[in-house]
């Protein structure tokens, strides 16, 4: 089962879960095939074997059979219930985010993909990963809805503008595998691919030793932070505190003023900079401006890594799980994520 590649038709297998779903499609269509073959073979044999003999013959009247409905109630709800089962399971592995993933930040605009890493890196339709690592990508666009389609591995994920969505892989083979916009984005959209490369953990070390990173995301975060946006001028604690604090924050639910409460994850960061008044900390004013139109969407991701960070969230960069958390005092220097 764990190869079905042979069949020409189909990409190479080169995630953990791409053999689920290989085998789950292979599923499908045996199950298509063999009712689909009963089905053809009872049309043309019946055909045959009722075919007029005789002018106007009435033919015996039959009446119903409860074991027969009872067998064809029964059989194709069990059947159904195995190929919902299979791809609820499927689907869980494939959309539910494991925990220790490396993130990577990834911008869809016409017509390319645009890549960042937790350490800096940038690069446009291409993107590198290590094999074996759990690999997290947080995925918008700047323009239209495109989809991020990568075949071998098994998995796509519309990118929606104004909202944040996640895919999330474990490259199994080294190699270079195709990448795909599976959304008609525009004229080009046919265009808009590249390729993704899986390399060795040594390989990739050396890759983005060899890429001389601009800002990680997270520096790029505390940049526009203190000085070009100038939020920590209410947000960065001190006497000048009037904005939501938010050290910790990230992850932890948050009340609200009215009495709801949300999580803060990546959406209700990006949405507390664009549309401020919209969920409002319960004891703070509604006075902040919105952003709206000032950030790009790579600045927004920049700056959602920064606030991440402040809560301790390692997986903001590429470092280990262990890596110490960034500081909130502006003053600080932000955690070390080049090694
Ligand atoms: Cu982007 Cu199609």
């Amino acid at each position: 089962m764990q190869d079905l590649t042979w069949v020409p038709l189909f990409p190479e297998e080169a995630s953990s879960f791409a053999w689920q779903v290989d085998a789950l499609y292979f599923y499908l269509i045996a199950v298509s095939l063999f009712f689909g073959v009963i089905v053809v073979a009872g049309v043309i044999g019946f055909a045959i074997k009722y075919r007029e003999k005789e002018k106007f013959a009435t033919p015996p009247e039959i009446h119903g059979s409860i074991p027969l409905e009872l067998f064809w109630s029964f059989v194709p709800f069990v059947v159904s219930m195995t190929i919902f089962l299979g791809g609820a399971v499927v689907y869980y592995n494939q959309y539910k985010i494991p925990e220790d993933t490396m993130e990577i930040y990834v911008v869809g605009k016409q017509w390319m993909w645009k890549v960042q890493h937790g350490t800096g890196q940038r690069e446009i339709n291409e993107l590198h990963v290590p094999v074996g690592r759990k690999v997290k990508l947080t995925m918008t666009t700047e323009d239209v809805l495109h989809d991020f389609f990568i075949p071998a591995f098994r998995t796509k994920a519309d990118v929606v503008p104004g909202r944040y969505t996640t895919m999330w892989f474990e490259a199994t083979k080294p190699g270079k595998y195709r990448l795909f916009c599976a959304e008609y984005c525009g004229l080009n959209h046919s265009g808009m691919g590249g390729w993704v490369y899986v390399m060795e953990q040594k390989d990739f070390d050396n890759w983005l030793a060899g890429n001389l990173s601009d800002q990680t995301p997270v520096q790029q975060g505390e940049d526009l932070f203190t000085n070009k946006l100038g939020c920590a001028s209410c947000h960065a604690g001190g006497q000048n505190q009037r904005g939501a604090v938010l050290e910790g924050i990230f992850g932890k639910e948050v009340k609200l003023v009215g009495g709801q409460t949300v999580i803060a994850d990546e959406e209700y960061i990006r949405n507390s900079i664009l549309n401020p008044a919209g969920q409002v900390v319960e004891g703070y004013q509604p006075i902040m401006p919105t952003f709206k139109g000032q950030v790009t969407e790579e600045q927004l991701v920049a700056l959602v890594a920064y606030i991440k960070s402040l809560s301790g969230d390692a997986s903001a960069t590429t470092a280990a799980p262990s890596a110490p958390a960034a500081t909130m005092t502006p003053q600080a220097e932000p955690a070390d994520a080049s090694n």
